[in-house]
């Protein structure tokens, strides 16, 4: 389902707040995005920027994503298991809404790019997903964050070793660049993915749900055709002051250098939508949070029989999992915590509950942790581990991968017990 028939479905159910009175994406915008935290806003009025509405918020629950991909929700996680396993290339078209409007004469001061806090380095894009090509791996589509610098310049953040940073590390010059915004949950999704090197998330997109693409004006590169807006140019080898931007943990970043993207051309269509997002709220948490899912949901089910896995957005949608698993000998619960750390490198608190357990309701997993768990034999610590970038309390040296504790919790009924004792009544 594409990025408008979710907006008329979302309005259709009565959860989209439209927003008529003019409103200034610097910093009034994400005032109300915050406010309205888990439903999707829709500026129709954006002061200054005249022919443009702006969205955020739609794909900041589970409901949304389980709409736009026509599953129910404890279905998602084996919809993106299936998408990963069997990825299906896109097919190429030659027409596309988002060139209905070409511009040659970039000027990016004309896009209602939302500055988000007052603290913040400049105003931020912080939903586009950016198309590269890597000369050995084909292409890669991922998230980055990008501050506007001036009419023609962004510069990105981009996390050293992964996708978008191995080819542009590869390219003697330049490396072409388009920057996709306004996409569909499918779209988003995959971007946010991290599949083996090789595999073109474009292509899990459209396993997920079906995504087209169309060449670009003037850089070699397709992008899903029905996005709202892209941004073709060049990802350079010269670099520029990244930050002070809010992240997901909802603490500041500090500013690092990024490199810098130059823009060519812009296309567009004929009534664009421009997609933001709030960074470090629901929005940000869930793109996050659930493309790891899969990964550990796979890590653990190689060791025990693994049902569902959450990331809570409480730990920030990426250093704490609930694990649930069908128990079926005495070592699963710890095996199972050992296998999680494996699936998602950054995780850094994960508690392992029994199927009778809603791993989506933290009350209840609290339950399972008072109920069913004893400190001195089913906690399990380990020290000095590689962690997330992202969390302040680990020790940070520059130049090097973050060293973090990590705990893993077994909180199912202990193996050989009197499951009577430890189930909960039915009232
Ligand atoms: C909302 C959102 C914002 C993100 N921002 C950045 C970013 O600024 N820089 C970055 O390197 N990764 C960022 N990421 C993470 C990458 O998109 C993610 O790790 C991606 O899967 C990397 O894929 P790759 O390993 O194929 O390159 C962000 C992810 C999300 C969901």
């Amino acid at each position: 389902m594409n990025l408008r028939d979710l907006i008329d479905q979302v309005r259709k159910a009565g959860h989209l707040v439209e927003v008529n009175t003019p409103t200034c994406p610097d910093p009034e915008m994400a005032r109300l995005v915050y406010r309205y935290d888990g439903r999707p806003v829709l500026f129709d009025n954006v002061s200054g920027y005249p022919g443009w509405r702006v969205l955020a918020g739609v794909a900041s629950t589970r409901e949304y994503f389980a709409m736009a991909l026509n599953v129910p929700v404890e279905g998602l996680i084996h919809k993106l298991v299936a998408a990963l396993e069997k990825p299906v290339a896109p097919p190429v078209v030659q027409d596309a809404p988002c060139q209905e409007v070409v511009e040659s004469d970039v000027d990016l001061t004309r896009l209602p790019i939302l500055r988000h806090f007052p603290s913040d380095g400049g105003p931020y894009v912080t939903a586009g997903i950016l198309v590269v090509n890597d000369p050995d791996y084909g292409r890669n589509v991922s998230f980055h964050r990008l501050l506007r610098l001036d009419e023609r310049r962004f510069a990105a953040r981009v996390v050293e070793k992964r996708g978008t940073d191995t080819a542009l590390s590869k390219s003697m010059g330049a490396l072409p660049v388009a920057i996709c915004i306004g996409n569909s949950l499918p779209v988003l999704l995959a971007a946010s993915m991290s599949p083996p090197m090789g595999v073109d998330e474009l292509a899990v997109a459209n396993a997920l749900s079906p995504v087209s693409v169309v060449p670009c004006h003037t850089i070699p590169l397709h992008v899903p055709s029905d996005c709202e807006l892209v941004l073709e140019g060049h990802l350079t080898r010269t670099s520029a002051p990244e930050g002070p931007f809010v992240d997901l943990t909802e603490t500041m970043d500090f500013v690092r250098r990024g490199p810098v993207i130059e823009i060519d051309c812009i296309t567009h269509r004929h009534d664009p939508i421009y997609q933001a997002l709030l960074p470090g709220k629901l929005e940000h948490k869930l793109l996050m949070g659930m493309p790891k899912e899969p990964t550990i949901l796979a890590a653990v089910s190689r060791v025990c029989h693994c049902t569902n896995v959450v990331i809570t957005p409480g730990g920030a949608s990426w250093l704490h999992a609930v694990v649930q698993i069908e128990k079926k000998g005495s070592e699963d619960g710890r095996a199972a915590i050992q296998a999680a750390f494996q699936g998602h490198g950054s995780l850094k608190h994960v508690v392992v509950v029994d199927t009778d357990v809603n791993p989506y309701d933290p009350l209840e997993v609290e339950w399972a942790i008072a109920t069913r768990f004893q400190a001195d034999r089913n906690l399990l610590i380990l020290t000095d581990q590689p962690g997330s970038s992202l969390d302040p309390s680990g020790v940070h040296e520059p130049g090097k991968k973050a060293r973090t504790a990590k705990m893993g919790l077994d909180a199912t009924i202990p193996w050989g017990a009197d499951r009577v004792a430890f189930e909960k009544v039915r009232y």
